[in-house]
């Protein structure tokens, strides 16, 4: 099989950029390692930048986002008494938008096969080949047999598990990590949420988090331990956790019910540069991973995709390849910036397990100077709503 740009992973980075070259006239191929079942069971993202939100929209895969997803113009932080306000709205002229990523990535299947692209499934042992000649190529093995794509570029869109960055020779690769010694523990509930605006809360318990996904699905979410078992909460466990950790007023009005996902992810930052081996360019997880805190990730992995989207663009429709030669370094410049602020809202809203005295108090006084200063507002406003592409 031949195609323009081999697509390795059907996450939401993979299936993106597909969609968008295919609007643009440019042929792929996506091979994902699971079925179609099992990428859509996962329950990840639930919050947009703006950005993610028009590149979704350029996609043509919007209009359910439009009509159901809920416009969010404000979030709220708080400490351990009270909550206050931050006014997205006011502080950038944007907002974000809660809208789940099983949704676009269901959206995003639908469109692929309602426009004809190849998807395959259950695509084993893929491996990219000659990324550093000009006939690059990836194998792969389906149903017991071997398959093999020629292509002019691979996009390695497989997560941070993926074999795309593991492929870049390591006396060229660079890693940055940090990894946080807690994790997050999330569930999903059939009750109307707490509150409409996504809350923080730093709590000396530890820190809480509460979402929504629509008007009866809340998504919330506890600070746990590094390596607990989840086996460990039990829903009575989580709820009476989660409520003492939110402000009072928010608890009292809190609705419980079963939980119907549970699961703890792990919470590290990391960052793997160049996000450019020859033919071969990494995308989203592939390359980078945020702590949650601040809901960056499933949104850096769509700004990566725009800037090869319209690196690819120009190398095939106006045959100029400086988007090609600048998309690490533009890509990776964003991301870098995302991961400062990720790492910054994770160390002021979370429990150390060797906390002193002293970092509490640093703590409580960098979410008062939130609270009290409107230039910290809008600092924090303009990275949380996202730079511009
Ligand atoms: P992935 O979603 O990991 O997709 C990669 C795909 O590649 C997968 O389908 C995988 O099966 C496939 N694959 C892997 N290896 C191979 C292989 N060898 N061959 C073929 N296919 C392969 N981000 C936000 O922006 N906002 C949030 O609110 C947010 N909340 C989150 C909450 C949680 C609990 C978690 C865990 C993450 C959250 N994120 C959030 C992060 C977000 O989910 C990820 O950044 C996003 O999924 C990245 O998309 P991706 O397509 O790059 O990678
Ligand atoms: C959600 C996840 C986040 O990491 C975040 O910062 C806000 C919301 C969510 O899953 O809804």
């Amino acid at each position: 099989m031949r195609t323009q740009v081999c697509i390795i992973g059907g996450g939401p980075s993979g299936l993106l950029l597909s969609q968008l070259l295919h609007l643009a006239g440019i042929d792929s191929v996506v091979l994902e390692r699971r079925t179609r079942d099992y990428v859509l069971g996962r329950i990840r993202a639930g919050v947009l930048e703006s950005g993610t939100v028009d590149l979704l929209r350029r996609a043509k895969v919007g209009d359910r986002m439009d009509k159901q997803g809920i416009v969010d113009e404000g979030i709220v932080v708080a400490g351990e008494t009270h909550g206050f306000r931050i006014d997205i709205k006011a502080l950038t002229g944007k907002s974000m938008m809660v809208w789940g990523q099983t949704e676009i990535t269901q959206d995003l299947y639908d469109a692929r096969e309602a426009m004809g692209g190849t998807v395959i499934h259950e695509a084993e042992a893929v491996k990219p080949h000659e990324m550093d000649t000009d006939a690059p190529f990836v194998t792969y093995y389906k149903d017991g047999a071997e398959h093999r794509i020629d292509c002019d570029w691979i996009a390695g869109c497989d997560g941070f598990h993926g074999v795309s960055r593991k492929s870049i020779p390591r006396s060229v690769l660079k890693e940055y990590e940090r990894v946080y010694p807690f994790g997050w523990l999330g569930i999903l509930s059939e009750t109307p949420p707490v509150t409409h605006e996504i809350l923080y809360a730093s709590h000396s318990r530890g820190f809480a988090l509460a979402s929504l996904r629509n008007e009866n699905l809340s998504r919330y979410y506890v600070q746990v331990p590094q390596g607990e078992p989840v086996e460990n909460w039990s829903d009575d466990r989580f709820w009476d956790e989660f409520k003492a950790r939110i402000p009072g007023d928010l608890a009292e009005k809190l609705i419980t019910g079963p939980a119907i996902e549970k699961s703890i992810a792990p919470l590290r930052s990391y960052a793997a540069e160049p996000m450019r081996w020859g033919r071969m360019f990494l995308v989203g997880d592939a390359a980078h991973i945020v702590p949650p805190t601040g809901a960056k990730g499933l949104n850096l992995a769509a700004s990566d995709v725009h800037y090869l989207f319209e690196a690819l663009k120009a190398h095939y429709l106006d045959k100029d390849d400086s988007g090609i030669e600048d998309y690490a370094q533009k890509a990776a410049a964003r991301v870098w910036q995302a991961m400062r602020f990720s790492w910054w809202f994770t160390t002021v809203m979370h429990q150390f397990p060797d906390q002193s005295g002293f970092d509490r108090r640093m703590q409580e006084s960098e979410i008062t100077l939130l609270e009290t200063s409107k230039a910290a507002q809008a600092a924090m406003a303009e990275l949380y709503v996202g730079a511009p592409y």
